[in-house]
């Protein structure tokens, strides 16, 4: 594998001395510094000047601060501690240099040096650097955007744009170029640079420089892509573009943005193809009244887009434990659970999650969100990997985002591809933890436990699974995916929502006791987060009291899951692999699903159109969700309701 400067892991630079250290180089000293600096800091490195002070000038506090003095440590394999009062990037770089015993010249000047291969390549890994936290060590060229760094499709999107941008590019490259590594990147962006150069070589206009884009972009101001197609006129044609389209549109206004995508958001409610956010008028049971705001109609619905997954969410013993400790104990805690904001209630419920799903500890966060992000980046650093599943929950990819580990993603499901990935990082001296969704939430499969298990023990990786859709519906006791495949104690720790079928809010981690006490003092988003109120505890902890003592509404469950799918099995519609109260419909393209979203709901029935980013582009598809709360009456009408509109636009074909 070639590498932009050196071997990829741990950052051991290609001139590596006799005495093992880095340093001979100044220039390539000074530029892995600032590498690191901008890999912790997702500054570009054009910015991170010799005086930029570290405090004042770039934000950079005492904790960014170590991270990235363990970097350089780390990188230049420097065993004596630095020396204190380093305040700008410049005293780092030389401190780094004197600890080297190189020559501290070069110092001065502007940071940003180009790598071998000229502008384009330069480009191309500073803006891959700046969106993936990733120094340029660790950037081979050849290396696998998925399997190896880590990089899913919407990240690729946002380096395209950003590259296209600064190299004066076409603007809509972002949707167009597609590339599974740097090298095939850097080819595929050659021919509109090349093109680019010659027609900067053409211009007569002085003061033409790089950066300005020779093609403007006309999407902001005249309603039209790059590529001619109208886009913001309700008149014309069919608007093409997607919530990607707005990720990366810059401007000196920053609201600039959120005009451009004002003007989709009315055209597609116009259309009346996005129809998110509809305020309920009613509890939400297996038919909930919905105001839909865009007609000013209040209406009945059949509801299957609720998690309510056995139907806690009304059942009195709940609601009634919610209003008696909300009146003893309060509306909420106003702190966190490290300042004044800890009730008995989160002791007694940490306590009875564990019980729960069979482990020895337990540590409540605000959300399931929450919990992924917090848990994650407690637990993994830059030194270790976290290998995920291409498919999982978004909380999961901001988890593993912010830990700044190296990012290895493995394809859905695909063990054989997991095990490929593991053999790779066998050599890293990291750890490595490997997170899988129990339940894929978009798609109602569930992962391959066995093999993640036994993948883990034999490659030396831990092992975090999200059970946000499995507690309640998996293993007889609804404990969730452990439980399903008989594998409760092998699976490091245990995520959930409490957001879904336990009827409340917060997310749970749930393992040994010491790695649970550890994220309490180190989830950030627990440590400096309020967490639930008393209330909600009070009414989770009855939620799990109904579970234990009402098993039948699993049973019940299941017999809807089963009953509705084998329906819309029979009727023809791809329903991937569910093995869950997930049913999804999947249809690819993005306007036919909402098309058949938008039939679905003129026939009184809610479920989730599901489009990018809730799944990748040309993934899309309804998502319908089943409860015990179903009536057997429901599950037929829905089914009819369905097959109808599914014809009616043409998924699947008409009858007779
Ligand atoms: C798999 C998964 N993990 C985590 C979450 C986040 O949970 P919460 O809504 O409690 O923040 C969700 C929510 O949809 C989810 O589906």
């Amino acid at each position: 594998m070639t590498n932009v400067t050196g071997d990829r892991r741990n950052g051991r630079h290609s001139e590596v001395g006799r005495d093992g250290r880095v340093g001979e180089d100044a220039g390539g000293v000074r530029r892995q510094v600032v590498d690191i600096i901008a890999s912790r800091t997702l500054y570009d490195e054009s910015y991170l000047l010799p005086d930029s002070h570290f405090e004042a000038e770039l934000g950079i506090d005492s904790v960014i601060f170590e991270s990235i003095l363990a970097s350089v440590k780390e990188q230049f394999s420097l065993v004596a501690p630095l020396p204190s009062g380093l305040v700008t990037v410049g005293d780092l770089v030389r401190a780094v240099e004197r600890a080297c015993q190189a020559p501290a010249a070069d110092v001065p000047g502007p940071a940003h040096t180009a790598a071998p291969g000229g502008p384009l390549l330069e480009t191309v890994v500073t803006t891959t650097m700046r969106h993936t936290q990733y120094q340029r060590s660790q950037l081979a060229l050849g290396a696998d955007f998925e399997s190896e760094l880590g990089i899913d499709s919407v990240v690729l999107a946002s380096i395209v744009a950003d590259a296209a941008r600064e190299l004066g590019l076409p603007p809509d490259l972002a949707g167009t170029v597609t590339a599974t590594s740097l090298d095939e990147l850097v080819e595929a962006l050659r021919p509109y640079h090349e093109d680019t150069r010659r027609v900067d070589q053409s211009l007569t206009r002085p003061g033409s420089g790089r950066g300005a884009s020779p093609v403007p972009d006309e999407r902001a101001t005249d309603g039209r892509a790059a590529d001619g197609r109208a886009v913001d006129d309700p008149g014309s044609a069919w608007d093409s573009r997607s919530m990607k389209d707005f990720v990366e549109e810059r401007d000196g206004d920053l609201f600039a943005k959120t005009r451009s995508f004002g003007r989709y958001l009315r055209r597609r409610e116009a259309e009346r193809l996005y129809w998110y956010g509809m305020p309920l008028h009613s509890r939400c049971s297996n038919r909930a009244v919905i105001f839909d705001e865009l007609e000013g109609l209040e209406r009945e619905f059949l509801m299957f887009a609720s998690n309510n997954y056995l139907g806690l969410a009304n059942h009195p013993k709940v609601i009634e434990a919610v209003c008696d400790a909300t009146r003893r104990y309060g509306a909420t805690h106003t702190g966190s659970r490290f300042i004044g904001g800890t009730n008995m209630l989160h002791k007694e419920l940490e306590r009875r999650l564990a019980a729960f799903k069979q482990r020895s500890a337990c540590i409540v966060y605000p959300g399931g969100y929450a919990a992924n992000i917090g848990a994650i980046s407690a637990l993994v650093k830059s030194y270790d990997t976290v290998v995920v599943d291409k498919l999982n929950h978004m909380s999961i990819v901001d988890g593993a985002r912010l830990s700044g580990a190296t990012r290895r993603i493995y394809q859905h499901n695909d063990m054989a591809d997991l095990e490929r990935i593991l053999k790779r990082c066998d050599e890293d001296p990291g750890g490595k933890l490997i997170v899988a969704d129990g339940v894929f939430s978009m798609h109602g499969d569930i992962c391959d436990l066995p093999e993640i298990v036994r993948l883990a023990k034999e490659h030396g990786a831990r092992v975090m699974i999200d059970d946000a859709h499995s507690t309640g519906v998996l293993g007889r006791r609804g404990s969730g995916t452990a439980e399903h495949f008989g594998l409760k104690g092998e699976v490091d720790l245990e995520l959930g929502t409490m957001s879904k079928t336990l009827a409340g809010m917060g997310g749970f981690v749930v393992g040994d006791e010491e790695v649970v006490e550890y994220l309490r003092f180190y989830s950030n988003s627990y440590v400096f987060a309020a967490n639930i109120p008393a209330g909600v505890a009070a009414g989770l902890i009855a939620s799990i009291d109904v579970i234990e003592s009402e098993p039948e509404r699993i049973t019940k469950l299941w017999h809807n899951i089963r009953l509705l799918r084998s329906q819309l099995a029979d009727a023809g519609f791809d329903l991937e692999n569910t093995r869950s109260a997930i049913l999804p419909l999947v249809v690819g393209d993005e306007r036919k699903a909402m098309e058949l979203g938008r039939a679905v709901r003129a026939r009184g029935l809610y479920c989730q159109t599901v489009v990018f980013p809730g799944v990748p582009l040309g993934d899309a598809r309804l998502r319908v969700s089943v409860t015990s709360e179903h009536t057997p009456e429901d599950l037929e009408t829905a089914a009819g309701i369905f097959v109808e509109a599914a014809r009616e636009v043409g998924v699947l074909p008409s009858a007779g």
